[in-house]
């Protein structure tokens, strides 16, 4: 990486970060590098499968596509802080009970898109989940059990 280094200070699950970066790193690379949290994965790195997601300022967003600089003064949630303390968030419980996740790699992003989609919308119908992780590749699970699990969490928050 060329250039000179620069401090940005965000938020990242709450706890506030001074990253001495440069400019142009990827998110990504920052939160599984400096950071050390490592649930946020790299697939494509091209912005196309979501292993990567993560919510800033509420946002879903591929944090492969994201150079380091746009995050100044943000506030970034991954996967390290959905649950509470030691109580799993109910869409990460409903993963479990459903059979959401088997070689894992896209389910930190999966998760991440079902909290937001559930933030936004409690009660979503089975097209509306569907049509939401649209952003989200998933090579083993054939899907129906990802979607599963986020309408059991919708019905559990409720
Ligand atoms: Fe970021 Fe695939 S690794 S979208
Ligand atoms: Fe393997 Fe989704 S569980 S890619």
């Amino acid at each position: 990486m060329s250039g000179k280094k620069i401090s940005v200070t965000c938020e990242v699950n709450g706890e506030e970060k001074k990253l001495e970066v440069f400019p142009m790193e990827r998110l990504l690379d920052v939160l599984r590098s400096e950071c050390k949290l490592t649930g946020a994965k790299e697939g494509c790195g091209e912005g196309e499968c979501g292993a990567c997601s993560v919510l800033i300022d509420g946002q879903l967003v591929n944090s492969c596509l994201v150079p380091v600089i746009q995050v100044q003064g943000k506030n970034i949630r991954t996967i390290e802080g959905i649950a509470n303390d030691d109580t799993l968030h109910p869409v990460q419980k409903a993963f479990l009970q459903c059979g959401g996740a088997q070689c894992g790699i896209c389910t930190p992003g999966m998760i991440i898109a079902a909290v937001n989609l559930l933030e936004n919308d409690p009660h979503p119908s089975r097209e509306k989940v569907i049509e939401w992780l649209g952003g989200n590749l998933c090579r083993c699970t054939g899907y129906m059990k990802i979607v599963e699990s986020i309408l059991q969490a919708a019905e559990e928050k409720s």
